[in-house]
């Protein structure tokens, strides 16, 4: 035994050391050139192609945030101060500020819609978009969505009450409008325009700054509203003398919603202003509670001869269905994808 570890111990220790200078001197060079390999590979390796799938998603979402927190900086302000408006570059001095009211729901189609809407919102300044969720609890990709869009914004929630839940047809997005005009009668003390604007709608940019000089109402064509394709006012001397819409049935102002905007001036001289939950009378009964008739009202869009909003609607598509057995996707992307799908639950 002794005489074995002695052995190795020559073999080690003292036999290494006594090989020739030369070959030292070579074993050292290429050990050195071995390392330098080495490290040369590591700092040139394409990590991300390297890595696993799950890590790959991590690493996109981290730079996504990083994407959202540079344009939000950009953005300057998010949430209205407590005069209602924000600030930065987005909001230049003696601009009237326009209060966009977008009804939302949970549903597959939410944050397609939202993020369509949003973007367009995007070209306008001087603009606070109030999103009134339909929901007792927030959803978290709106709340996300909202937070990383660079709009100034609003999120509130308003659940539409149970008695016209149970309804056939429903007042869809009334609950959400009177939140969204409560919170301007608190807070929107600079004055200003109000629109009601669905987010299933298609929005030309050119209809805010029309609605921006907006007096006590505004009023314009909307396209693909009912069989006869365009809701407007009928217009002639550049007065509005009648309505033109598919669904007329009594109404003294047989509007869409997304075919008027008001003032915020106007709104805050009429007290009791507000929109009623019934069905298909929503429009009228609100223009109705502000006092107005037909001279008041302010043809836009080129004395209503062009349309630059259409109620385009979206095709409903149902609940995801949970992922199949028969695809492995552990440790994958598809577990992030996963949790921004709509299941059905609100
Ligand atoms: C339009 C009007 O916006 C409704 O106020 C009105 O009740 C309806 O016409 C009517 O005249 O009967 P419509 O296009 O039919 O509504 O309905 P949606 O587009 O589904 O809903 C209007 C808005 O309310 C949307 O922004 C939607 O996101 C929101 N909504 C809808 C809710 O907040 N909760 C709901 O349960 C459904
Ligand atoms: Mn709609």
């Amino acid at each position: 035994q002794n005489y074995k570890n002695a052995k190795r111990f020559y073999l080690i220790e003292i036999q290494m050391p006594r090989l020739p200078r030369r070959r030292q001197m070579m074993m050292v060079l290429c050990g050195a050139a071995t390392l330098l390999l080495l490290l040369t590979a590591l700092v040139h390796t394409d990590t991300q192609r390297y890595y696993s799938p799950l890590r790959i998603a991590d690493k996109l979402a981290t730079q996504r945030e990083q994407i959202a927190e540079v344009a939000a900086a950009d953005a300057d302000t998010f949430e209205p101060g407590s005069d209602g408006v924000c600030s930065g570059r987005r909001w230049p001095r003696g601009v009237r500020p326009l209060y966009i009211i977008t009804p939302t729901y949970p549903r597959a189609e939410q944050i397609p819609e939202l993020t369509r809407t949003g973007q367009t919102l995007l070209h306008v300044d001087a603009l606070v978009w109030i999103v009134v969720e339909d929901v007792n609890k927030a959803t978290k990709a709106v709340l996300h969505y909202l937070k990383s869009s660079g709009l100034c914004y609003v999120y509130l929630k308003a659940r539409m009450p149970v008695k016209y839940q149970k309804l056939k047809t429903k007042p869809r997005g009334v609950a959400n409008r009177n939140a969204g005009l409560t919170w301007i009668r608190k807070h929107a003390k600079r004055g200003g325009v109000i629109y009601f604007a669905d987010d299933d709608n298609t929005y030309d940019r050119r209809i805010f700054e029309q609605i921006r000089g907006t007096k006590k109402v505004s009023m314009f064509p909307v396209g693909l509203v009912t069989k006869l394709g365009v809701s407007s006012p009928v217009v002639r001397d550049g007065k509005v003398t009648d309505f033109y819409d598919g669904w007329i049935s009594n109404r003294k102002f047989a509007v869409d919603m997304a075919g008027f905007a008001v003032s915020v001036e106007k709104f805050l001289n009429s007290p009791k202003a507000a929109m009623p939950y019934i069905a298909g009378r929503e429009e009228t009964k609100f223009l109705e509670s502000l006092n107005i008739s037909n001279i008041d009202i302010e043809p836009l869009a080129n004395n209503c001869q062009e349309i630059l909003v259409w109620h385009t609607r979206t095709f409903k598509n149902a609940p995801a269905r949970p992922s199949p057995k028969e695809i492995n996707i552990t440790d994958s992307n598809i577990q992030s994808l996963l949790k921004q799908l709509w299941n059905g639950k609100r």
